[in-house]
């Protein structure tokens, strides 16, 4: 049933590039030009006209709201409000009629979640799902929504159930821009093509994983790891950080590159390893020198690039190369080696990764 793998993670890790291609299977026609996705066509004007979307989620769920924030703001040009489902959910939060939710669940049985989106909806918000799991109770809360066809995940840590929200989401975010009039064409055009060449980029990625297994011996004893982005890369930081907590017990922060400066650079010594989410994109040279900062306190920089990035090869202790990618597409591909220096580091301390301590696969009390 592991087919042939030691760990369900493993295995969900390596079906990534099956499920991203399911995921954008039917929907996403790159040579047509053309995204089809049902919910969104039924909710077309609402979500054109909408002021506010807000992303609703838990956990590595609530990372892809945030990915997704970059995402519709950037290409959709609306206001996004990214909420933890049980902080919303309390505290008298404004909603006006119009504001759409996208919910975001794996399972589709958070009991956040669900709750936040049903108050949501009797205040008159047109809620949206992206889940998982057919028929679970949030798909079914739902106005309308968009599956992520991932398959069962039965590890405890999620993995292909993030990457396929964010290949929904993207596809999302890019109809209402196409309708909205505010991409361009080559910029709707090359983003479609970029998607579509994801499950094959992934592929590619994962089969470079020795490097990633030598990282984990080195680094498995730790006892503490800062992950570093910014931008579309900052919830990846977020997530690699939340991976490592899970399934190896290693104390570790994610952090907006720049916001290190604030306080946790302080923790930084030779003994720190310190993760730089650092593809090429918009935001580099800024990361560029947020690992100059690191490096002159003597921390381990180990960074996540792109083939031929010197500087950053010169600045690190280490590097993971990914292959290059449009900054929105990215963080599909920079997740991966996070997914997988977990995975690592928690099989090489002899820890239980499909089942970490104290966690469950849904949780479903507040
Ligand atoms: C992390 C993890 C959890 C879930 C969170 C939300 O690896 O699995 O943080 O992401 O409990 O669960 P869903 O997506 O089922 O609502």
């Amino acid at each position: 049933e592991k087919g042939g793998y030691d760990h369900f993670m493993l295995k969900e890790i390596f079906e990534q590039p099956q499920t991203i291609f399911d995921c954008l299977r039917g929907r996403l026609d790159a040579t047509a030009g053309t995204i089809t996705m049902s919910g969104i066509e039924k909710y077309a004007d609402e979500l054109v006209n909408t002021n506010r979307i807000v992303m609703v989620a838990c956990g590595t769920s609530w990372h892809a709201g945030l990915v997704a924030e970059y995402i519709f703001e950037e290409l959709c040009r609306i206001n996004v409000e990214v909420e933890y489902a049980s902080e919303f959910r309390y505290r008298n939060p404004v909603i006006n009629k119009g504001d759409v939710i996208i919910a975001i669940s794996q399972s589709g049985e958070t009991a956040d979640t669900l709750v936040a989106i049903e108050n949501a909806k009797n205040q008159g918000a047109i809620i949206f799902g992206v889940v998982n799991v057919v028929g679970s109770s949030i798909s079914r809360a739902s106005h309308a929504g968009a599956y992520t066809h991932a398959g069962p995940e039965i590890g405890v840590a999620s993995t292909k159930a993030f990457t396929a929200q964010l290949a929904v989401l993207t596809m999302m975010a890019l109809a209402v821009a196409k309708k909205k009039g505010t991409i361009t064409e080559q910029r709707y055009q090359t983003l479609l093509k970029e998607l579509e060449a994801v499950p094959e980029k992934v592929s590619k990625l994962l089969k470079s994983v020795d490097g990633i297994k030598a990282l984990a011996e080195k680094y498995k004893d730790a006892e503490d790891f800062l992950y570093l982005g910014r931008g579309f890369n900052f919830p990846v930081a977020l997530e690699g950080a939340l991976k490592l907590k899970e399934i190896s017990y290693i104390h570790a922060e994610g952090y907006p590159a720049a916001e290190m400066k604030h306080g946790p650079i302080a923790l930084v010594d030779e003994t720190l390893p310190v993760v730089f989410i650092a593809t090429r994109d918009s935001y580099h040279e800024k990361v560029i020198s947020n690992m100059q900062e690191i490096k002159a306190r003597k921390g381990m920089v180990i960074s996540v690039i792109n083939e031929g990035d010197e500087q950053s090869i010169s600045l690190s202790n280490d590097v993971i190369i990914v292959p290059e990618a449009d900054e929105v597409i990215a963080p599909m591909l920079s997740v991966i080696p996070m997914q997988l220096l977990a995975y690592y580091i928690g099989v090489a301390r002899g820890l239980d990764v499909d089942k970490p301590r104290n966690l469950a696969k849904s949780v479903t009390v507040e």
